[in-house]
């Protein structure tokens, strides 16, 4: 059974959009650690290290949590590395896997002592000209999975990770270099449909592992999807983990998975607040304070998001209407078509499972501020964990970053 959509009761929820206003991202702490709990308990006995994927939620009130609860990070930017140096997180458990880097990055990193999991043959070669000592490579299995083609990043066209013919040729080069290829890599995408696809790809895996005996870890990457439509079967962790027991039983190795969207995803809820009830013929449209620059995928890739009207908790859903955001663009559209109980100006949204690739995706495109982000703690607090910028400070950091303050 996958939990109750909202972590908190309609009343809670319309007074944290009164105390601090809308557009705002709500999290829930008790949900963040208990499914960081119910991830390690899954793969209890194994010798699994979790490592949270920093970019389905970046917040550092997040990253702290998360790594109290004994995460390594996954990071896929340099930047992302330095931030999870910031939060206090050792160099070495942070796992940077790396996209089209710079020379630069490359550098910063190893000066850093962050471990480097490196996805090209020509990376790999400025890795061992650099004098690097050990690396991970990331594979492409040629074995693709996810919610959407465009976080499908397994299948053999995709930019990612380095060709299966290649690798013999890049661990041979490395090993001229002397540099150890001491892990093995692959994601083959978010939101995965079919888990035996990741299974099938961990077999994989584990085949060009068995020519490199120096290996120390294999890291089967993220993807764990989340049930976004009510009702939906939820993916199961502990029937996934059991299936994975006997591969990873081949050898004795430490094994990385890199969930993000899993832990956060169901844990945050966006809170809109409708300000235009609009009948424009055949539809409807509820227009609010929000838009694809505070939530971008439904707009990106046909997301769902379940959408709760908080101010009529308990009243039967007759009417039918499409939720629109405020950015100046006939895609800004959050949810098509969807049933609710009759809806006035004024009424309170919640655009639910936004925990993941929320906030993290937002920009201030129409020159909008960000939403504010707002933490229910354990014990009942209610922290902003990140404060609202009014439309004039938005708009004097701009002229103050672009030097064109007068
Ligand atoms: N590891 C690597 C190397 C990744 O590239 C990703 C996600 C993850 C782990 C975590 O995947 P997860 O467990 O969260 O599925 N913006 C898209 C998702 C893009 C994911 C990109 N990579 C969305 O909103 O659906």
């Amino acid at each position: 059974m996958s939990e109750p959509k909202l972590f908190a009761d309609p009343a809670r929820f319309a007074g944290i959009a009164e105390r601090h206003g809308t557009p705002v991202y709500v999290y829930d702490e008790d949900r963040i650690r208990a499914r960081c709990r119910r991830l390690k308990h899954a793969f209890n006995g194994l010798p699994v290290r979790l490592l949270y994927a920093v970019k389905a939620n970046d917040n550092p009130h997040i990253l702290g949590m998360i790594r109290e609860e004994g995460f390594g990070f996954d990071t896929v930017s340099f930047e992302e590395a330095l931030l999870g140096m910031a939060m206090g997180q050792a160099p070495e458990a942070i796992y940077y896997t790396e996209n089209n880097m710079t020379d630069a990055e490359m550098d910063a990193a190893m000066e850093a002592g962050v471990y480097l999991n490196i996805g090209s043959y020509p990376r790999l070669e400025a890795f061992c000209r650099a004098g690097g000592r050990s690396c991970s490579i990331r594979v492409n299995p040629a074995i693709g999975d996810g919610h959407h083609a465009k976080v499908d990043t397994g299948n053999r066209d995709s930019k990612f990770g380095i060709r299966l013919d290649l690798i013999p040729q890049a661990v041979e080069m490395a090993k001229a270099h002397g540099v150890r290829i001491n892990g093995l890599h692959l994601h083959i995408g978010s939101g995965i449909r079919q888990p035996d696809n990741l299974i099938a790809a961990m077999r994989t895996l584990m085949m060009v592992g068995d020519a490199l005996p120096d290996l120390q870890h294999m890291n089967f990457g993220g993807g764990f999807p989340i049930p976004y439509l009510e009702g939906e079967e939820e993916f199961s962790i502990e029937e996934f983990a059991a299936k994975a027991t006997s591969i990873l039983a081949h050898r004795a190795l430490t094994y990385y998975f890199e969930p993000g969207r899993w832990i956060v995803a169901p844990a945050g809820v966006l809170l809109t607040r409708v300000n235009t009830v609009k009948d424009q013929g055949r539809i409807t449209f509820l227009g609010t304070d929000t838009g694809f620059n505070h939530l971008l995928r439904p707009a990106l890739y046909e997301a769902w998001h379940e959408v709760r009207n908080i101010s009529r908790p308990g009243e039967a859903a007759t009417q039918t209407y499409t939720i629109a955001g405020n950015i100046c663009e006939t895609g800004d559209i959050l949810a098509e078509d969807r049933l609710l109980p009759e809806t006035e100006s004024g009424d309170l949204l919640a655009l639910c499972d936004t925990g993941a690739y929320g906030m993290t995706m937002a920009s201030h495109y129409n020159r909008r501020p960000l939403p504010a982000e707002v933490l229910l703690r354990e014990d009942g607090r209610e922290d902003v964990i990140r404060p609202r910028k009014t439309a004039m400070q938005t708009i004097t950091e701009y002229l103050n970053e672009t030097g064109t303050t007068s």
